[in-house]
Parts: structure tokens; C-alpha cells; sequence
């Protein structure tokens, strides 16, 4: 076995478990060990010296660089096929720091309204304090509204690969596309697909991140977030700041060094260590363990949903199933053409009887677990109109597919049959605490 790993022959079972990996040199560790330190001594004088200039290798402090946490950075970069990946403490640090890195007061960004909420409430009222503007699209398929909102002050366009919880896709290369016509970098927060199903970066996506607390690290163990470069020419009028001589390069402009790794470079020099939301190597070692089967998980987890999506949608006590791999959904066609491997194993499911009926299918599942959690080899349950969604209108609420009987569903690893009968079981109750308000319904519709 080679002491280095290289990326190009292999595919990608081999590069989880493989890439950024290399046996320890000290003792020959097969797994990279965890270099839990704040920093790092220095040999004498001059490596400092050198090493705070970033004219020699080798790490100073955490904050800027630990090897455990590289090792993993490396191996996501790999498999998402990006130039470099820097690991946050989070997935609200990966989607903050990419943000910041491109963005400041006066500035502007155009976000899909078919996110992750909090990610929501941080471009609308966190960095709307900072004095960057937002404006949402409403329907992320239109490519005519993101045309249109698109100014001089744009300095990203943000969409999510997958959407939850209703698999919302949007055709990120269409996006990416219209991004590069105009300069402005796409952010594609690819969480739900991960670098399995979907690579944002081969669309033209020019930056991806993830929350890596989700699938990648697979287990619900550690948080973490990660920012992938996928590279983008930067033009000098929508980011002075990435062309402007800076302190830490010794008058370089990081366009000027890094040329399409500008962003990354600025975000893992800058940004990351400057806010600080560092990721510490344990909770790195713990990503890269789950990051080790995740592409059986994945295939699985994926193969599970679409099997429960489609057995619900013929359960008489289920309204509606929002699934974009399902006959009938508008994202049908994309997902066919971008995601030949599956659209994740998290959807989301409607029962009738409203709040009612989604408080018994809580209330009766027994291997589900009940949380605002996705992405864990265990089957995990949400309401969202009262956790996730509840800081939307109503009316927000129901044009992102969210209703009161609406439940999200995150599949696990676990037997597919057993999931049927978990489910089944749950329904059943929800029909029963839920009976005399249909009939009541019924009644009234007819009388109507
Ligand atoms: C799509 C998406 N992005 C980002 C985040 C934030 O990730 P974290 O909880 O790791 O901060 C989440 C969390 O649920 C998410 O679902």
C-alpha cells in the first residue's frame, strides 16, 4: 500500500475510504489520528517566522489548520470533485462563511425561498443587519426570475441541490449558467444530495456546502459544515475585496495568487479564522468515520425512500406525497436527468385530518424517532408547520408544500418492512383520533 493516495483512477466507494488519507508517520496509524491540540510547537525561530508568513508548511494553531481536520477536508474535495474544502464548526458556519467570504454591506444576494429555514432567517435578518440585501425567488424553477434579480450589487445567486421537505429541485446548471453571464458565483447547498447523488460543482455550481451534522457524517454523532471551492472567475468590479492587495499576502490580492481559488483561499485565510467557527478534529474524525460508508448508506437510505414514498401514496389515510421521483411531481424531469442515483431519503407526506392526524402518527410510531434531525442511519419524524416552518406565514407555509398535516420523513438504514409496519401502525392511529372530524367533514361536504 502507497503511503499516498491518488484520486484520479478511482471511483467513489474507494475515495470515501481512501482519499486524504495516508498512514500516520510517526506510528503508522491506519486511520488518521486525532491531533487534538490548540496549536503546534515550532522547530526554532525561523519556522515561526515562516510559518506565520505562509512561506513554509506546517500548522501554528487550530484555528487555521489541525491535520485531522485536512485529512477530511481533503477526502470531501475529492469526492465532490471541487479545488478545495475547508470543515466548519456547522452547516449555518459552512453557509455563513461562504456568505461572508463573498458578500458586505451594501451588497446583494438572490436565494431560493425553497430552503433550509434557518439558512432563511440568516440572509433575511442576520445579514440583512449587516446591511446585505436579499431577494427570495419564489419559484426557483422560473429562470426568468432569477434573471430579473440579478443587479449590479449582486454578489451570489443561493440555492439548495435538494429542497426540504418536499425534494424541491431546481436546475442548478441553468442557474449557474445565468450566474457566469453576469459574474456572480452560484452557491449550491448540497446537504440533502451529498457529493453521491448530485455533484453541484460539474454544473457550474461555484460554491457548494454542506451541513456535514447530516449524511455525511451519517451517525447524528457531531456537527460539522463544510465549504467546497469549485472555482470561478471573480471579476474585479462585483469583489474588489478578493482583488485588493491584502495584509496577509504581502500585498498580493488573493485573485492575483489563486486566480478561480480566490473565494476559497479567502474564506479558509480570512474569513474562517477571523469569525472563527472553528471545527474541532474530534468532531472531524467522527465526519470522516461516517463519510467511510456513505455511499452504501446513501444508496440504500435513497432506495428506501422512494419504496415508502410510493407505498404511501397508496395508503387511503395519506393525501398527498411530495417526492420528485414520484409519477406526477413537476421535478420529475430533473430528477431524471440530474439524479440517475435517487433524490435523497428525505420527502415528505401529508395526512388527512390536518394537526390532529399528524400529532397521532407522532404519537404512535415506535421505531421513528420524533426530531429536527435529518440525514441519520435511523428513521427520523417532523412536523414542520410547528418546529421547522413555524416561523413561516401560513401562506408561506403552503406554497413551500408545508400544510398541517404535513410531515417530514428522514429514511434510515433500517429494514424496509419494518419501516411499512411502523408506518402502517401510525396511520391506523391517525385514521382513528382523526374519524369523527372526517366524518363530520364528509357530512358537510355533502350537505354542501
Ligand atoms: C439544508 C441544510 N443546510 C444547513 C443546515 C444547518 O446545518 P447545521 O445544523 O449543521 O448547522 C441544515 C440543518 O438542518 C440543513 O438542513
Amino acid at each position: 500500500m502507497s503511503a499516498t493516495w491518488e484520486p484520479e483512477p478511482h471511483g467513489f466507494a474507494t475515495a470515501q475510504v481512501h482519499a486524504g488519507a495516508s498512514p500516520d508517520g510517526d506510528h503508522g496509524a491506519r486511520i488518521p489520528p486525532i491531533h487534538l491540540t490548540a496549536g503546534f510547537v515550532f522547530e526554532d525561530f525561523d519556522t515561526a517566522r515562516d510559518r506565520f508568513a505562509g512561506e513554509a508548511d506546517g500548522y501554528t494553531y487550530t484555528r487555521m489548520g489541525n491535520p485531522t481536520v485536512e485529512a477530511v477536508e481533503r477526502r470531501i474535495q475529492v469526492l465532490e470533485g471541487g479545488l478545495g474544502a475547508l470543515l466548519v464548526a456547522s452547516g449555518q458556519a459552512a453557509v455563513t462563511t461562504a456568505l461572508l467570504a463573498l458578500a458586505g454591506s451594501g451588497d446583494h444576494l438572490v436565494v431560493s425561498s425553497a430552503i433550509y429555514e434557518g439558512t432563511r432567517g440568516l440572509v433575511r435578518d442576520d445579514l440583512g443587519r449587516l446591511g446585505i440585501a436579499v431577494d427570495f425567488i419564489d419559484d426557483p424553477l422560473d429562470l426568468a426570475a432569477w434573471r430579473a434579480a440579478i443587479r449590479p450589487e449582486t454578489r451570489a445567486l443561493f440555492t439548495e441541490s435538494i429542497a426540504n421537505p418536499g425534494t424541491d429541485l431546481v436546475d442548478t446548471g441553468a442557474i449557474a449558467a445565468l450566474g457566469r453571464e453576469h459574474g456572480v458565483p452560484l452557491v449550491v447547498d448540497s446537504t440533502f444530495a451529498t457529493p453521491y447523488l448530485f455533484r453541484p460543482a460539474e454544473h457550474g455550481a461555484a460554491v457548494v456546502v454542506h451541513s456535514a451534522s447530516k449524511f455525511l457524517a451519517g451517525h447524528g454523532a457531531a456537527l460539522g459544515g463544510v465549504v467546497v471551492d469549485g472555482g470561478f472567475d471573480y471579476p474585479a468590479e462585483r469583489f474588489p475585496h478578493l482583488h485588493a492587495p491584502h495584509p496577509s499576502l504581502g500585498g498580493d490580492s488573493f485573485a492575483g495568487r489563486y486566480g478561480r481559488q480566490a473565494l476559497g483561499a479567502y474564506a479558509r485565510g480570512v474569513v474562517a479564522p477571523r469569525f472563527g467557527p472553528v471545527l474541532s478534529p474530534l468532531s472531524a474524525f467522527v465526519i470522516q468515520l461516517g463519510i467511510e460508508t456513505l455511499s452504501l448508506r446513501m444508496a440504500r437510505q435513497t432506495a428506501s425512500a422512494l419504496a415508502l414514498a410510493t407505498w404511501l401514496a397508496e395508503q387511503p389515510a395519506v393525501e398527498r406525497v411530495d417526492h420528485a421521483a414520484l409519477p406526477g411531481s413537476r421535478h420529475l424531469e430533473l430528477a431524471r436527468r440530474d439524479f440517475p442515483r435517487g433524490v435523497g431519503a428525505v420527502f415528505s407526506f401529508t395526512v388527512r385530518g390536518g394537526e390532529p392526524a399528524a400529532r397521532a402518527v407522532l404519537g404512535a410510531v415506535r421505531l421513528a424517532s420524533h426530531m429536527t434531525h435529518v440525514g441519520d442511519v435511523r428513521t427520523l419524524l417532523l412536523h414542520p408547520a410547528t418546529t421547522s416552518h413555524a416561523q413561516r406565514t401560513p401562506e408561506e407555509r403552503r406554497a413551500g408544500g408545508v400544510e398541517d398535516g404535513t410531515l417530514r420523513i428522514s429514511v434510515g438504514i433500517e429494514e424496509l418492512e419494518d419501516l411499512r409496519a411502523d408506518l402502517g401502525r401510525a396511520l391506523d392511529a391517525a385514521t382513528a383520533a382523526t374519524s369523527p372530524d372526517r366524518e363530520r367533514e364528509s357530512a358537510a361536504a355533502a350537505v354542501a
